[in-house]
């Protein structure tokens, strides 16, 4: 694409020849191709406008900055207030503006972001609409699922539009995209072209990077006002929110055309009526602005109750006729290492989880708790993400589960036995031996949760979930959960 145009479509002031052709977009110096833009982007740790030479270098043909620099004569230069917001929009040209061509929704919150994104998916292309998606697990392109192997949920703009033109290539007409707050505070989404903005709950994770609640939810809010100002695409943008969460009051005052809410009391505008629990999940009669439909939920827990509601309000706001709400939702078969099942026949269940912080652990054991006549078992660690309250995570097995035993995920360079330390201090009041165990290899604290075990008990591995790596100081090896409860269960017999 010629610079020129790209700058134009971007809004960024061209200094030197525009007619140079970019072939590539980068942000990150080490991975400069011939031919590329390089976008210089102050980053929490680096700034991109310190690796302009060498960019250069490795043939990037022109550079686009925030600040005055000194390059290289004959090397254009693209000026623009924010390379951040510039990065977005760059993108988003050389891709051909994808999201204009996409009806698109965003979902954000705390916990089930994942699953709702996925659920969503699910539904819309089971109601014949081709559809895309991108979370934490997976970019889906029309039905076709691509492991996220990016360690990021939200990935960087220049993947975000490659993948949203990939859709559109595909021939979607949806796509839906798990957004994180940091991707919005970093613009990553900043050139997506929104109709509908979703909200799960706002808890108190993530308070390292933004330092307050507030401001964390702040930074989720600024999708509702991506949604309200971005180009119409004939339907109307609208904000599904959760009736039932503290975020409800303060997102509702921002301004945008259309406002559903989803709960679980009749003062919501997806609600379920007449629910009852099954054995693998619920069923309900759903109600929405548009009608009824029945919904039987292949998922277990109550928090699925409200993914599901949420997902419903996306779909309906995308134009999914709400007859097509119920079938889809029967037929969504869950999230991998979201509470799934690992079930080999045996006498007690097991499922691998990736709660991995302590509002979500907590939430998870007393979702299950309905669902074990015995008693609840949990394995579980802290990462080395200080992020994390570990503590909290000790408290959440404390109280939430009977017997739990404290292990490995994630440390990188931190010593785990440290790690279960800070984790095991929470366990106020418990003793170790009778209440819990630490066992730091992750192998064989499974193995010990299967061993002890009795019939109706309910073992949950929680903290892996999808994830393909276990990362320690060594580096990162392969680990699959489902692999390991699965052994663990065979040797057991
Ligand atoms: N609506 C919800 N409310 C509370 N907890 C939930 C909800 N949905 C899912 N969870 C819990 O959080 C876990 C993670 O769910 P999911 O992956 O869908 O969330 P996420 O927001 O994508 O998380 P992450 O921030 O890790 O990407 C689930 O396995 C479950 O334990
Ligand atoms: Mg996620």
């Amino acid at each position: 694409m010629r610079l020129a145009d790209l700058a134009r479509g971007a809004g960024a002031v061209l200094d030197g020849n525009g007619d140079v052709d970019v072939t590539g977009i980068s942000y990150d110096s080490r991975h400069v191709d011939a031919g590329d833009l390089f976008v210089a982007v102050q980053g929490l740790h680096v700034d991109g406008h310190h690796y302009l030479a060498d960019a250069i270098a490795k043939g990037a043909v022109a550079i686009a900055v925030e600040r005055s620099v000194d390059v290289r004569e004959g090397i254009p230069v693209l000026r623009m207030p924010s390379t951040r917001i510039g990065l977005a929009e760059l993108a988003a040209e050389f891709r051909g503006r994808p999201s204009r061509r996409l009806r698109l929704a965003g979902i954000t919150g705390t916990d089930g972001k994942t699953t709702v994104t996925h659920m969503a998916e699910h539904v819309l292309q089971s109601s014949g609409i081709v559809a895309g998606a991108m979370s934490t697990v997976a970019f889906k392109v029309s039905g076709r699922e691509i492991d996220n192997t990016t360690g990021q949920t939200t990935t960087e703009a220049p993947e975000v539009q490659a993948w949203l033109a990939r859709m559109v290539d595909g021939g979607a007409a949806c796509a839906v995209i798990e957004t994180t707050s940091h991707a919005l505070v970093q613009e990553r989404v900043r050139a997506c072209e929104f109709d509908v903005a979703a909200f799960t709950n706002v808890g108190r994770d993530h308070l390292d990077y933004h330092a307050t609640w507030e401001d964390y939810l702040e930074a989720k809010a600024r999708l509702i006002d991506l949604t309200a100002s971005s180009v119409d695409k004939g339907i109307e943008k609208t904000a599904i929110l959760n009736r039932d969460d503290i975020s409800y009051d303060r997102l509702a005052r921002r301004p945008i055309a259309r406002r559903w809410t989803y709960g679980m009391s009749t003062a919501s505008d997806f609600h379920p009526l007449d629910l009852a629990i099954t054995g693998s999940g619920s069923r309900f009669r759903l109600k929405t602005p548009v009608g009824e439909t029945e919904v039987s939920l292949n998922v277990p827990a109550k928090f699925n109750i409200y993914n599901s509601l949420c997902a419903a309000g996306i779909c309906v706001a995308l134009g999914v006729a709400v007859e097509d709400i119920g079938s889809g939702l029967a037929g969504f078969e869950g999230v991998r290492g979201r509470l799934e099942p690992v079930d080999l026949g045996q006498d007690f269940r097991v499922y691998i989880d990736f709660a991995h912080a302590a509002g979500s652990l907590a939430s998870a054991l007393a979702e299950l708790r309905p669902f074990t006549r015995g008693r609840l078992i949990v394995v579980f660690g802290s990462t080395a993400r200080s992020d994390h309250d570990r503590p909290g995570m000790g408290r959440a097995a404390a109280e939430f589960s009977d017997f739990f035993i404290i292990t490995t995920d994630d440390p990188l360079n931190e010593d785990p036995v440290e790690i279960a330390r800070d984790v095991q201090a929470g366990a106020v009041g418990k003793s170790p031996g009778r209440d819990f165990e630490v066992v730091i290899d992750r192998r064989s604290a499974i193995r010990r949760a299967i061993e002890v075990a009795r019939p109706g008990d309910t073992v949950l591995l929680a903290g892996k979930g999808h994830e393909r790596s276990m990362r320690t100081a060594a580096g990162s090896e392969p680990w699959d959960e489902r692999a390991e409860a699965e052994a663990a269960i065979r040797e057991r017999g």
